[in-house]
């Protein structure tokens, strides 16, 4: 049965996730106790799971727009690319936590895992949690279909770039320049390096988990060219509320620490143009992602609900 609103849909898709994720992880003695609680204590620590509640919802838009309802089996098909994207966003949280990085001892409410199980476990946990997820994609779901073979290996793609350099590896980087935590290397960002850096980073894998869901439901192209630009602008609107949330939010409904990234001298929205105008610049995403979605008839199901979930959130 379909959910009646976007709260039961979040709770369904994340019960869903949570319990293939327990799944899919892998468990002692096949891999040793330590390396496997480490990336259990990131995964099950409580995030948001937007990427896989994305993937779910683009699979289920476009069941919608194609067979007029939702169907089990796409949802099934792309529950792995789901989860596998949930693993990458953990492992890059883990590393982006590291005092290499953005140094931060608070994540998802929880003391960082470096700071539980010192940096070495942590740097492992997060190339572990990497792995498992190209592992569980090329795995899962089984494909004697060759037409569902053929979109796996589209969907291994597609989330192969988009975390890779010319994605959030690359937008990584950036970040450091800009923040002059690459030495000799530094950079002065301008409003269009700043919107790339946050396409890369963030958008990247907002893409992927959308893309990857209209890929296993059977997208055509067009469908699949809609549903990227919608998360382009989806992505985007994502990390310009991270950054406004970072100044405005509080640690407690945060699950973070606040206030780091101006300490810090990190490139934000907040700091480039200003709050008011950063809020602005992540509403007209917003509704940039809603009128792609009208203009390519996908507006049935959770997506343009999502789009509102995303800059309306405090946490
Ligand atoms: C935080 O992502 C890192 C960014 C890319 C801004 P989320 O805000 O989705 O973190 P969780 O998964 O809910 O913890
Ligand atoms: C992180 O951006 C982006 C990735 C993890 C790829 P931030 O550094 O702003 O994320 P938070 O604020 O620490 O969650
Ligand atoms: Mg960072
Ligand atoms: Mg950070
Ligand atoms: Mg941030």
């Amino acid at each position: 049965m379909s959910p009646a609103s976007l709260a039961s849909f979040l709770d369904q898709a994340r019960t869903t996730v949570d319990s293939a994720l327990d799944r899919y992880l892998p468990t002692p003695p096949a891999s040793p106790a330590l390396v496997c609680e480490a990336m259990r204590y990131s995964v099950f620590a409580g995030g948001k799971r937007l990427r896989p509640v994305l993937t779910l919802a683009s699979a289920d838009a476009i069941d919608r727009r194609n067979h007029d309802r939702p169907l089990d089996a796409s949802a099934a098909l792309a529950l792995p690319a789901a989860c596998a994207i949930e693993l990458i966003h953990t492992y890059s949280l883990i590393h982006d936590d590291l005092p290499a990085m953005d140094d931060d001892v608070l994540r998802r409410g929880r003391a960082t895992l470096h700071v539980v199980y010192g940096e070495g476990i942590a740097i492992l946990a997060g190339d572990g949690l990497h792995a498992e997820a190209f592992t569980l994609l090329a795995r899962e779901p089984p494909a004697e279909d060759p037409a569902i073979a053929a979109r796996k290996l589209r969907v291994l793609r597609v989330i192969g770039e988009a975390v890779g350099s010319a994605g959030m590896v690359g937008g990584q980087a950036i970040d450091l320049q800009a923040a002059g935590q690459a030495p000799g290397h530094a950079l002065t960002l301008t409003a269009e390096t700043l919107r790339s850096m946050h396409a890369r980073k963030t958008g990247a894998l907002i893409r992927a988990s959308a893309v990857c869901g209209a890929i296993m439901a059977g997208a055509d192209r067009v469908l699949v060219d809609a549903i990227d630009r919608y998360a382009g602008d989806v992505g985007l609107a994502f990390q310009i509320v991270d950054d406004i949330l970072d100044v405005e939010g509080d640690p407690a409904s945060l699950g973070k620490t606040a206030g780091k990234d101006a300490a810090d001298a990190k490139p934000t929205y907040p700091a480039f143009f200003g709050l008011a105008r950063s809020r602005q610049l992540a509403d007209e995403c917003a509704e940039r992602a809603r009128q792609t979605l009208t203009d390519a008839g996908l507006t049935a199901g959770w997506l343009p609900a999502i789009a509102d979930w995303i800059v309306r959130r405090r946490n």
